[in-house]
């Protein structure tokens, strides 16, 4: 069997989507779990692009010992040096280095000549490699590149000691033949394509990019670029989960290839993924939608009980998905810690008897407590102690036939404030009222309400996204109350900017 390397660029390419920004330790969250996934390389950033970026790939780089963790790089000096001193601390550093090559980017990206860009990537992976052995080059924009001059580019990163040649569908426009071509004609056209790991990377602007990439690995490609939930950049990147499985479950198709995911871990990765993000999963998405399993129809249900494989192409217990065990008021400490350990929640010590109190809180409010109830209420508590601002009451008067009010107090910078304000409608009311306290000015630019679990006394998760002196944030919050859930998650918006 042949291996497909899996190389997930969850931290780079798919934090590059608007509003997912991560911290450090949120990074080193996701690495560790994609080092149980059992990835192959992780990018971990673009070292160059913020001192935070780059502190996030030295501590994903120190800590994670089993992956490549690889940085990214332009083909520019103090990128390649910062890629390099990002990853000092790794145990199996790559530094991935790119350069556009289509004569769109020449023209109106770089203004510079083919022969420039030529020297330019030779030069660049010259340099690279003098810094680390493992160097992965993609061509930006390849799809769209003359075939001839791509070719050269390959040749002359591949001569320079690039390890790896990775090619970027950039914006997405390809279609499965046509990267089935490609592949083939560069394995066909440059001469010392045989020193090096042919990989591929795929944006999903016209929804192809999983089956691109596919496509891809049936021509020759033994390296695909993904992402856990396919986040991204615009429209994102293939993703990870749905890759993995159409090459686990065609084995028709894909019987000669492997790849060395434990996909029991994929459906508690793509969680921490949305949760730590705050990009909220599709319940239609393939693999980890919540709908993905689900049977509605009858007929289906019936025939499902008769035999699983009438309606369903995989084991949902393949992916990670249990059946939920449901808590409740009369749980102990003991089924909540089990739960907990079980849904992969690390929890220091001190936190666990608080969480312990928040779950008594909230099984007297909701009679049955599921895995996303524990999951939002352990998050809310591992996040407590970084909080700048934190709810201490609020009080709202509203109606069809008044102005809503609403009188926030909130614990801001270690001091205590209330302020009051009206505004459109109460969730309004209180964010206005917050803004008068933190004095900072926040755009809200989406606003989204859900049902964490089933059932009228469920919780509400709220997701918030605002922008403020040119930065988005994200923020959470869940409560059986929507509009403590509304606040919670500005504040959760604002610590974020606070911090
Ligand atoms: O989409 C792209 O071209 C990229 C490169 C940096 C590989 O993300
Ligand atoms: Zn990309």
């Amino acid at each position: 069997m042949e291996k497909v390397i899996v190389f997930d660029t969850t931290l780079r390419d798919g934090e590059q989507a608007p509003g997912a920004s991560l911290t450090s330790e949120q990074k080193l969250e996701v690495a560790y779990q994609l080092q149980n996934l059992g990835v192959d390389v992780i990018e971990a950033g673009f070292p160059v692009a913020s001192p935070d970026d780059f502190k996030a790939i030295s501590l994903v780089a120190k800590n994670i010992k089993k992956n490549i963790v690889c940085g990214l790089a332009r083909c520019l000096e103090k990128d390649i040096k910062a890629a390099h001193d990002s990853l000092k601390k790794a145990k199996h550093p790559r530094i991935h280095i790119f350069l556009a090559t289509s004569k769109i980017h020449l023209k109106y990206k770089f203004k510079k000549a083919e022969k420039e860009i030529l020297d330019l990537a030779k030069r660049s992976t010259k340099l690279a490699r003098n810094y680390c052995s493992d160097i992965e080059f993609s061509p930006e924009d390849a799809t769209r590149s003359n075939r001839d001059f791509l070719f050269k580019v390959i040749e002359a990163a591949i001569a320079e000691g690039a390890r790896t040649i990775n090619i970027p569908d950039t914006v997405g426009y390809s279609y499965p033949q046509e990267i089935h071509f490609l592949i083939s004609d560069i394995l066909n056209n440059v001469p010392n394509i045989n020193k090096a790991v042919i990989s591929i990377h795929c944006h999903d602007d016209l929804g192809m990019a999983v089956a691109n990439s596919l496509s891809a690995v049936l021509a020759g490609a033994r390296q695909v670029h993904c992402t856990i939930n396919g986040i991204g950049e615009r429209a994102g990147n293939a993703s990870l989960e749905e890759l993995v499985m159409a090459i686990k479950t065609r084995k028709d198709v894909f019987g000669n290839f492997k790849t060395e995911v434990n996909t029991k871990e994929i459906f508690r990765t793509s969680r921490l993924v949305s949760r730590l993000t705050g990009f909220l999963v599709s319940p239609n998405k393939a693999i980890v939608g919540e709908n993905a399993f689900r049977h509605e129809a009858g007929i289906h249900q019936d025939a499902i009980l008769k035999k699983r494989i009438t309606y369903e192409i995989m084991n949902p217990a393949e992916v990670g998905i249990r059946s939920q065990l449901v808590l409740g008021k009369h749980s102990g400490r003991h089924a909540l810690l089990k739960r907990l350990k079980d849904l992969g929640l690390k929890l220091e010590e001190e936190k666990i008897n608080t969480i312990f109190e928040r779950f008594k809180e909230l099984a007297d409010k909701k009679k049955e407590i599921f895995d996303d109830d524990l999951i939002a209420l352990a998050e809310e508590e591992t996040r407590a102690e970084k909080k700048a601002c934190e709810l201490v009451s609020i009080r709202i008067v509203t109606g069809t036939d008044i102005i809503p009010e609403a009188s926030v107090k909130i614990k801001y910078k270690r001091k205590i404030y209330q302020k009051k304000s009206t505004g459109d409608g109460p969730v309004d009311a209180c964010y206005k009222a917050i803004d008068k306290i933190t004095k900072i000015k926040a755009k809200l630019l989406s606003y989204k309400l859900e049902a964490i679990t089933k059932g009228k006394d469920a919780q509400g998760l709220v997701r918030v996204e605002i922008k403020t002196k040119g930065k988005t944030v994200t923020g959470r919050g869940a409560s059986t109350d929507i509009l403590e859930a509304s606040t919670k998650a500005y504040l959760d918006a604002i610590n974020k900017i606070v911090s």
